[in-house]
């Protein structure tokens, strides 16, 4: 018996972060957090269950896994065989922009995987609550990247209620995020890690303090395509996670030179110059620039004569995870 389906999800930026958990296990996340889906940041997974398998074989970018990347999925696959299925599975899964360019593929990657892990199964498709917080199981953040557009994960209390929502589709705005590549350099500490010394950090209870106020406003100006409210808030937002992650122990220090002096640019280009233009930053040295549509011809100029021949990556508000019967297998 074989049973195969294959799916495709947008990777998303974070405008207000994720950053510490309150279960480790399911990744439920100690608050809320809003993103857009990134239109260019993109996984296809194909997943074939297979009971003629030994075991799962798993293969990333044309490459068969048998490190650490491997075993976390196949006990992913083991959570939804423990549920359904207990067959073997063949996982093939490619991702649109380069490997190790510090673009999160965990979102795109385990949304991809849980919607085609389902699809491929002879049962009714999970709904999207549903295959949210199966995503989430495997990645916090692609619990998100189910939704296209602008999307809201909600806390929750535990694993039940800890699931994305939409929050507007990715026609309602045209925001672009253009990702700024300053560095290839791999992480010194990963994200898990990460969540870990962030959540014991005696500064974040003044953070979870003001991050529903932060959030509302941010959803706010989401809602009004309000371009200079979101930007000031995003920055705060960013560079207040990156405090956490400087000030914790061990320490994270993920600026790099480069994106210090495009930080500095992008405040010099809005300030001096009446760019509409702001930054956020994932858990790593590449830089997020937000700008409205009209903007981006402007601001792309301005990244390359900054840094010149550096790889940028323009994203829409991209898509839900959707099915394709594009078979990578
Ligand atoms: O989903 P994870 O464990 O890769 O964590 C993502 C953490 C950030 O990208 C830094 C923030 C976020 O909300 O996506």
């Amino acid at each position: 018996m074989e049973m195969r389906a294959t799916a495709v999800a947008c990777s998303n930026i974070a405008l207000t972060k994720y950053w510490g958990k309150a279960d480790f296990r399911d990744n439920v996340p100690l608050n809320d957090s809003v993103s857009m889906c990134l239109s260019e940041a993109i996984t296809t997974t194909t997943v074939v269950w297979d009971d003629t398998l030994s075991q799962d074989e798993i293969h990333l970018d044309g490459e068969r896994i048998l490190d650490q990347r491997g075993v976390r999925i196949s006990r992913y696959l083991d959570r939804i065989r423990a549920d359904y299925y207990r067959m073997p599975a063949r996982v093939v899964s490619m991702n649109s922009f380069p490997a190790g360019t510090g673009i999160a593929s965990s979102a795109s990657g385990f949304a991809a995987l849980a919607a085609a892990a389902f699809a491929a199964m002879d049962e009714e498709m999970p709904d999207d609550e549903a295959l949210s917080r199966w995503a989430r199981r495997g990645s916090g953040s692609a619990c998100r990247s189910i939704h296209g557009g602008f999307v809201e994960w909600v806390a929750g209390t535990g694993d039940e209620d800890s699931v994305a929502r939409p929050l507007a589709g990715p026609d309602h705005w045209d925001l672009r995020d253009l990702v700024v590549l300053v560095s290839r350099a791999p992480k010194a500490i990963s994200s898990s890690d990460g969540h870990r010394i962030a959540s014991t950090h005696p500064f974040m209870p003044a953070r979870q303090a003001q991050l529903p106020a932060r959030g509302l406003a941010v959803k706010g100006a989401i809602a009004n395509r309000d371009f200079s409210t979101l930007g000031a808030l995003i920055e705060q937002e960013a560079l207040e996670m990156h405090a956490l992650m400087i000030s914790g122990v061990p320490a994270a220090l993920y600026f790099q030179p480069g994106t210090i002096a495009l930080l500095h640019a992008i405040r010099e280009w809005r300030e001096a110059d009446g760019v509409p233009v702001a930054f956020t930053l994932d858990a790593g040295p590449n830089v997020h620039v937000l700008c409205e549509g009209e903007h981006a011809p402007e601001v792309l100029r301005r990244i390359e004569a900054l840094a010149p021949g550096v790889t940028v990556l323009e994203n829409r508000p991209g898509p839900p995870v959707r099915r394709t019967d594009h078979h990578l297998i």
